[in-house]
């Protein structure tokens, strides 16, 4: 198949790009490389990159597409509030108008990289995709908006679905240290501290990036029935964890390491577990090839052979926010913008 994936150059993009061209599919990546340079391993190449803003793309970019995978994006809360118009632009309306004309291009199917974070402060009780939605910030409001706006275009000829990920972790060749996982990990690593900024108590359904990318390859191969116009959670019921249960596997890998309450951001509003029933019943044959535990085995591995330090921890490649305040002018943003 012909496969456009927007966002390629992302955290969970290289991942896709790779097993995209492994299983013998043409890939067509759409980026605008915000975080060019911050790779900390080669990257996949597509067949084809693009290095356009999503905002710019034009029906003539997706024609002969198979299929449209969604990832570009302002990708977390703290990113969403920097700018929330912006948030909802790029997020939102550049994702309807992208599903637009890729139905205008004959492409059949569209997968939006939504999330869990809909869910918001869902609490202790698992929540399915029945659950009211609870968007706590800018950016969950942007994902439940395409959601909604997209499912008006879905039709016989155009099968779309919204992948509702849990939070991402692990290693990547384009790696993130904003996440909480890979945060406590690499604070650890780096600091020989777990540096918890809330109480630890907040749940989080937890997901190897590899395995977000695994999962749309599912999507990609599954039956339109299967799929059409669902909203399906991305991850594993036993991926559920407290902030807190993280920190303790932590410190099985980092026996040195205190863990530190510094009680910075109080209480973290956003709390929800996650049921992954839905999945496991439409698309059975897709199984999560990492548990917690394996995947921050290969993290704390990956870090110890690139020498993790405490100026990698601090500084701008690894963290997302970082880096794009000082490239806002890509998005067309003057600097002084908040
Ligand atoms: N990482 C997670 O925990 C997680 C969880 C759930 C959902 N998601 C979603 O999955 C997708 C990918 O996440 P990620 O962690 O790889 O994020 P990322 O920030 O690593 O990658 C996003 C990519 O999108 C590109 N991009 C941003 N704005 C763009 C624009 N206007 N035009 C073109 N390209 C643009 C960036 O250059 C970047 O390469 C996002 O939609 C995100 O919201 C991520």
């Amino acid at each position: 198949m012909n496969i456009f994936v927007t966002g390629h150059l992302g955290y969970i993009g290289v991942h896709l790009v790779e097993l995209l061209k492994k299983a013998g599919h043409s890939v067509t990546g759409s980026d605008l490389g915000l975080f060019e340079g911050c790779e900390w391993e080669p990257l996949p190449k597509p067949d084809r990159d693009l290095r356009k803003d999503v905002r710019d793309l034009e029906e003539s970019d997706l024609r002969g597409h198979d299929a449209v995978c969604h990832l570009a994006a302002i990708s977390n809360d703290p990113m969403g509030e920097l700018d929330p118009t912006l948030t909802q632009r790029v997020n939102r309306d550049a994702s309807v108008r992208l599903a637009e004309l890729a139905k205008a291009a004959k492409v059949k199917r569209f997968l939006f990289s939504s999330s869990c974070s809909v869910y918001g402060g869902g609490g202790d009780k698992a929540l399915d995709e029945t659950a009211p939605l609870d968007p706590l910030t800018e950016y969950a409001r942007s994902k439940i908006e395409t959601e909604q706006q997209v499912a008006k275009l879905a039709d016989d000829r155009f099968t779309c679905a919204y992948l509702r990920n849990a939070t991402a972790y692990g290693h990547s060749p384009m790696l993130r240290i904003d996440l909480v996982v890979n945060n406590l990990l690499a604070c650890a690593v780096s600091t020989n501290e777990v540096r918890i900024m809330s109480d630890g108590s907040p749940w989080r359904p937890l997901i190897h990036c590899r395995d977000i990318a695994r999962a749309f390859v599912a999507f990609l191969n599954a039956p339109t029935q299967a799929i059409q116009n669902q909203a399906i959670n991305v991850g594993g019921n036993t991926e559920n964890f407290r902030v807190r249960d993280v920190a303790d596997q932590v410190q099985k890998l980092v026996p040195s390491a205190k863990i530190r309450y510094t009680g910075e951001v109080g209480h973290d509003p956003r709390n929800y577990r996650v049921s992954f029933d839905k999945l496991n019943r439409l698309i059975p044959d897709f199984k999560l090839h990492y548990t917690l535990a394996s995947g921050m085995r290969e993290l704390h591995a990956k870090l110890l052979d690139h020498r993790f330090s405490i100026d990698d921890f601090t500084g701008d490649q690894f963290t997302r926010l970082r880096t794009l305040k000082n490239r806002t002018h890509l998005l067309g943003l003057t600097p002084t913008t908040k």
